[in-house]
């Protein structure tokens, strides 16, 4: 166990960029993780202290503000504000949480970059990069995408390819185009600080590759040695845009940070603040200490498409600055799905929590359960609505919940709410005691090890034990023959009930306060977990609260249906338009005779689904156009109706007719078609250009 073997840690999670609100799927990849093992360490008396803030840099934010139509302030305000609480209503226990926007952070990330090039680490090169001539600007990372050269995905970034992971450099991409303009962007000559991870590389192997290979996680692990295999290139510490922190340099006037140097550094300039506000010194918590068995172990928890930068660049810039500490583990988790599609804030298929929290008052720890139990530790996982149903209505209503409150219900009933003590244990209590014991150690193995999943089902577990043992003893039918044996029954259940109290703590900031309310017992520290002896004889229990409800089967059918009505609007809504194609001449263009047509009588074409045959007055003649509107137009409706039509386009049989022409019509991105007609009656035959 050394993980936790140490005094005192540095926990971060990921900073998520200010440009959007949270869905499950940020819970489940570097929150929940992160506030269980902070909470845990904390339990157990450990020097903690667990940082996390909005990233507020980088392109992630101005195109946002972009979209928007507001600045890029006003956006990171904005979202700043909504991510904070979502947090703080999950009850992720950050203690700082802070923003890479802040002076402070500023200043530090300035230093940093300072003191690498003071020490001549970063190499200066001039090179071309692509640049958006319509925009007037060198388009960094995120403004251009095209086709990943690893995977031939489309849509990869100039930086990075989420769907595998591997990061890119704007001219690697195949068909790149700018997400300004849409066009092929030119290649431009600017000057940058690089990184040599090239450099750096046989320290990473020696660091990371022989020194943790039992100590990552094998997600991790080997995406660390394939990108280590195929060889480190040097990267671009700074860019040109117009928003982030400036390169503290004359020569790099009106150039930027790149945000992945950055925003790492804002897991430092947040305890910093942290620090100030708690009278503490944040050294402790970041840099090497004279001697090395005091220096803080630090824990980085994020998502998968995360690990480059704090597997291998944020590493590389502490260590080339080497006063700071390196990462003892960086658990990172694979990414969570939902209802068998990939989360996705553009196609708004997620579970927002800010909506969950008006939709589910209350509710929090019942997510943070079932989100819990099906984590994407070693592979992805999926969140169901079904499936959220069944494990609050089977595990925490029908386990947890309906154990807690039978203990609850019954003392009171019976003993006026006293914890008292009849007869002695017999072997069933001393046995069902013995099992209790047992859940503090495995809980703690599983999540020193990362396995909050596992974790998660012991501690049920350990109320499956309660309710197992209650429904044996049976006290509401022992109660009228031996009441004694009904005070030892009860005591013992409500020494179980203490002990969940405690175990919950890390998982379940909500319940285990209301069981310790319940119990009318202060909160308890991890080291009481397994004893029998919490709640002294005579011990007075609190009133009776309610655990958790049941999810109704309406619940979850409006969820699924709202799911089904984002799935129906994003298409038209979000795709965005076809690049324009390439440029023609004024004569290319002159050639093509459109004029305004009359439809005159039109008819199914039998036995096709899609095509109408048209009798169209041209003003030149009258003449016969097949046309695939079928599906979208009644053959009565669009008689009368003044259409465009290309007239000189070479006559086509089409299910043997002759079809002179073709009729234009307007095209969505869900495929559904309309005429492009005259907004007032035209004679036919007038021109169209
Ligand atoms: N904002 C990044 C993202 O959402 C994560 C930044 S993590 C940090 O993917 F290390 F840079 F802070
Ligand atoms: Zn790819």
């Amino acid at each position: 166990m050394s993980n936790l073997s140490k005094k005192r840690y540095t926990i971060t999670s990921a900073l998520p960029y200010a440009n959007g609100p949270l869905h499950i799927g940020h819970l489940a990849g570097a929150y929940i993780p992160g506030d269980i093992f902070a909470r845990f360490l904390r339990l157990n008396n450990k020097d903690v202290v667990y940082v996390c803030g909005s990233d507020e840099h980088g392109a992630a934010i101005t195109i946002r503000a972009k979209k928007e139509g507001i600045t890029p302030r006003e956006i990171i305000d904005k979202y700043n504000k909504q991510i904070k609480e979502s947090f703080e209503e999950f009850g992720v226990s950050f203690d700082i949480y802070h923003r890479t926007s802040e002076p402070i952070h500023h200043e530090l990330s300035q230093e940093f970059f300072l003191n690498l090039n003071e020490k001549g680490e970063f190499v200066e090169k001039f090179s071309e990069q692509y640049y958006d001539e319509d925009f007037n600007q060198f388009l960094a990372d995120r403004y251009i995408t095209g086709t990943c050269p690893h995977c031939s995905s489309e849509g990869a970034y100039g930086d990075q390819c989420e769907k595998c992971g591997t990061s890119l450099s704007p001219t690697d991409l195949i068909n790149p185009k700018s997400t300004l303009s849409g066009k092929t962007p030119i290649l431009k000559e600017t000057k940058h600080w690089y990184l040599p991870l090239d450099k750096y590389q046989p320290w990473l192997e020696k660091w990371l590759i022989e020194g943790k290979k039992d100590v990552l996680k094998s997600n991790v692990f080997g995406q660390c040695s394939s990108w280590l295999k195929s060889g480190l290139q040097p990267r671009s510490m700074t860019r040109d845009l117009d928003w982030g922190v400036d390169v503290p340099l004359k020569e790099a006037e009106g150039k930027k940070l790149y945000v992945w140097l950055d925003a790492p550094i804002g897991y430092i300039s947040a305890t910093k603040q942290w620090a100030i506000d708690n009278n503490k010194n944040w050294e402790d918590y970041w840099k090497q200490q004279a001697n090395p068995a005091d220096n803080s172990t630090l824990i980085h928890f994020i998502g998968k498409d995360n690990i480059v930068f704090h597997c291998i660049t944020f590493p590389a810039i502490l260590h080339a600055h080497g006063e700071y500490i390196l990462p003892e583990n960086i658990p990172a988790n694979e990414f969570l799905n939902l209802e068998g599609d990939k989360l996705s804030t553009s196609r708004n298929h997620a579970v927002w929590l800010h909506e969950y929290l008006e939709e589910f008052p209350g509710k929090q720890d019942e997510l943070r359960y079932v989100l819990t139990s099906i984590l994407p530790e070693t592979s992805d996982s999926e969140f169901t609505w079904k499936d959220f149903q069944a494990r609050v209505n089977n595990e925490l209503v029908a386990i947890l919940g309906n154990f807690v409150n039978r203990v609850m219900v019954l003392s009171h009933k019976y003993f006026d709410g006293k914890v008292l003590m009849g007869t002695d244990h017999n072997a069933t209590d001393l046995a069902a005691l013995g099992e209790l014991a047992k859940f503090p150690e495995q809980i703690t193995q599983s999540i020193g090890n990362y396995r909050f999943r596992e974790a998660m089902s012991q501690f049920i577990n350990a109320a499956r034990l309660g309710n197992k043992y209650l429904a044996e003893e049976e006290p509401w039918k022992v109660i009228k023959e031996d009441p004694e044996r009904v005070k030892t029954v009860l005591n013992v259940a409500a020494e179980i009930v203490a002990n969940l109290a405690i175990l919950s703590q890390p998982f379940l900031p909500k319940t285990a306060m209301k069981l310790f309310e319940m119990l009318n017992l202060a909160p308890q520290a991890w080291q009481n977990a397994g004893r029998s002896d919490l709640l002294s004889e005579g011990h007075q229990l609190g009133a009776v609260q309610l655990l958790f409800d049941k999810i109704t089967d309406e619940q979850v059918e409006a969820q699924l249906s709202k799911l089904a009505e984002a799935k129906a609007n994003n298409a038209k809504v979000i795709t965005p338009a076809a690049p324009a194609k390439a440029n023609i001449t004024f004569d290319d263009f002159v050639k093509l005779d459109i004029r305004v047509g009359t439809i005159l009588e039109a008819e199914k074409v039998a036995k096709t689904k899609k095509l109408l045959k048209l009798k169209i007055d041209t003003g030149i003649d009258q003449r016969i156009v097949v046309s695939g509107i079928a599906e979208f137009f009644k053959p009565e409706d669009i008689v009368g109706k003044q259409v465009s039509i290309l007239v000189n386009l070479e006559p086509r049989e089409i299910k043997g007719i002759q079809s002179q022409g073709m009729i234009l019509m307007a095209e969505d991105n869900d495929g559904r078609l309309d005429f492009v007609s005259p907004h007032t009656s035209i004679v036919s035959g007038s021109t169209v250009r």
